[in-house]
């Protein structure tokens, strides 16, 4: 067994809620999954990546984990679990499972038995006094909330959230805290999942004291557990578990990382994780915070794409996406949704032939893009409720605080997948438990599959392309353009085969002169979003969110 079975391959993202609703209550789950398996197989990806289906209140919609071991009775059962994982595989799709392990549900038994002061879990989650002068006991900021310690009357204590109240830190440098995190691992790892995802795994490390933070830009006090003092020590311990199951991998999620730093992580024989998810990339529409919304720049992007290609080169591996439940629509904020397909395809290009694993989320494939409701009561994230209250803090005006948050809120991936032009986007025959797309008669799947010119299609055809393909597996990557403010241009080259990607970025036209750097014999396209018009020996000028793809020989 080729024990980097992942690099060769793509995997498809379902979060639960919003993918099919297979019983009929209006809640997307494991029946629907099954139903949509060789739907998903046909997209020609390896595996599926499941946001977490375990039990839970759904504060944060599965990240705060009430029951490790049990299916949330939302989205079915062991039995049912153990049926879709036995098809995926006999379809020869992987599984990888969502492990939130940074911090459980305030209503887990182990944070049940902590504040009861409870043995052995009363260390299990990180509870302070308050300080001398009756304050919180440190200056922390939080990440969902601007509050990061809760105070808790029944332990008399406060407790540490870095994302929602109803997410309490567990206390890592326990060791019962990681027995039980094996145990986890190994439960499901045992049941024949092929590997995790670990969800903010880079945060689990705390420094001792959680010392007060001084100024910063940026929150105050991630430094003290942003990749944390004890990160590697832990992320091997977890990584000797995968030694019991040698065909299964590691990919974490790691906010704030930087190519620099990530390779302590996914470098080497010995390394932590296989690959990881970093945010630099998501981040080209953005000031600061993911509320604050700039118009996109495009230099951002490239520069972000561009670091994590060249940094990793034959030491680590990239994970490659665009878009995931924590993100709104990637055509909506780096596209345009007037010109969607064209720019779908265009995006589709622009991060498909780099190097490493890509992740498609339900609902890319088929171009959906972004809400926009009226009220805040409408929305159904934490985060966009949060920001609202901060709004209101600041004395905002309803207006504006909408304003900040329809762009913004990871809403706008969560909406029903839209299945076809029927009721409820063919999501559900019931009421669904969230707004679907009004869009849905226009972009969902079934309408996709009819057209031949489908961003579906064109998924399709690169997904397939990739597979075994050596250029994209190992070729070396080069940017040309860099200083545009409207194209991207790329190669990728491998052994005297390369090839060239030139995305245009706007709807205005550009004119395009192949790089004089660029010593090629022959060109040959190989895909575009536009119907083929010859290229003139020194290049051509793009029509909207025009992409083309070209296969080289190269010289030399
Ligand atoms: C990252 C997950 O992707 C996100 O959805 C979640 O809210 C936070 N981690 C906290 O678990």
């Amino acid at each position: 067994m080729n024990r980097e079975w992942y690099k060769d391959m793509a995997f498809y993202q379902i979060w639960p809620r919003s993918f099919k609703d297979g019983n009929g209550d209006g809640i997307g789950d494991l029946w629907g999954v099954y139903e949509k398996l060789d739907y998903i197989k046909s997209l020609g990806v390896g595996g599926i990546w499941f946001s977490p289906l375990y039990v839970s209140p759904n504060a944060d919609f599965g990240y705060d984990i009430s029951d490790y071991y049990q299916i949330s009775p939302d989205y079915g059962d062991l039995e049912i679990f153990d049926k879709v994982l036995q098809k995926a595989h006999s379809l020869g799709l992987k599984v990888v499972m969502d492990l939130v392990i940074n911090h459980t549900s305030i209503e887990h038994d182990w944070f049940q038995k902590s504040r009861r002061g409870i043995e052995p879990y009363t260390d299990y989650y990180i509870w302070r006094e308050p300080k001398a002068d009756g304050g919180k006991p440190n200056n922390w900021q939080g990440i969902f909330e601007s509050e990061c310690w809760q105070w808790d009357d029944v332990a008399g204590k406060y407790y540490l959230h870095l994302f929602s109240s109803g997410q309490p830190d567990l206390n890592m440098d326990n060791p019962l805290v990681r027995k039980e995190v094996e145990n986890i691992m190994r439960f499901w790892l045992s049941r024949g999942v092929d590997g995790f995802r670990e969800d903010v795994i880079t945060f689990i490390s705390k420094t001792e004291g959680l010392p007060d933070d001084g100024f910063v830009i940026g929150l105050r006090g991630m430094r003290f557990y942003e990749s944390g003092p004890r990160i590697h020590e832990y992320l091997q311990q977890y990584r000797r578990i995968l030694e019991e199951y040698p065909d299964c991998f590691l990919l974490g999620e790691a906010p704030m990382m930087t190519p620099k730093k990530a390779l302590s992580f996914v470098a080497g024989d010995k390394r932590d994780l296989d690959m990881m998810f970093h945010f630099q990339h998501m981040e080209a529409d953005c000031f600061l915070t993911e509320y604050l919304r700039l118009p996109f720049n495009l230099k951002k992007l490239k520069r972000a794409f561009s670091r994590w290609q060249k940094r990793l080169y034959n030491k680590g591996w990239n994970a490659l996406y665009l878009e995931n439940h924590d993100h709104p629509r990637v055509i909506s904020r780096y596209g345009s949704e007037q010109y969607r397909v064209e720019s779908g395809k265009m995006l589709a290009c622009a991060f498909l032939f780099q190097q490493g694993t890509p992740f498609l989320y339900q609902g890319q494939e088929i171009g959906m893009t972004n809400i926009s409701l009226p009220k805040i009561e409408d929305y159904a994230d934490c985060v966009a409720q949060d920001v609202y209250k901060r709004c209101k803090r600041m004395h905002l005006p309803d207006k504006a605080a909408m304003a900040l948050i329809r762009p913004a809120t990871r809403d706008s991936s969560r909406t029903p997948v839209q299945w076809s032009a029927g009721k409820n986007g063919g999501f559900s025959e019931a009421e669904p438990w969230f707004y679907v797309n009004q869009n849905y008669p226009e972009i969902n799947v079934e309408a996709a599959e009819r057209d031949p010119d489908s961003l579906l299609h064109f998924y399709r055809a690169l997904l397939n392309y990739r597979k075994g393909n050596d250029v994209i597996l190992k070729g070396k990557y080069r940017e040309y353009e860099k200083q545009s403010r409207k194209l991207y241009v790329y190669t990728r080259e491998y052994q005297g085969k390369g090839i060239l990607v030139v995305c245009s970025f706007t709807e205005k036209p550009v004119a395009f002169q192949f790089p004089k750097k660029l010593k090629v014999e022959t060109m040959e396209p190989l895909f575009s979003n536009y119907a083929a018009e010859p290229a003139k020996p020194e290049g051509f000028t793009t029509r909207p969110y025009e992409v083309r793809v070209y296969s080289c020989r190269t010289k030399g």
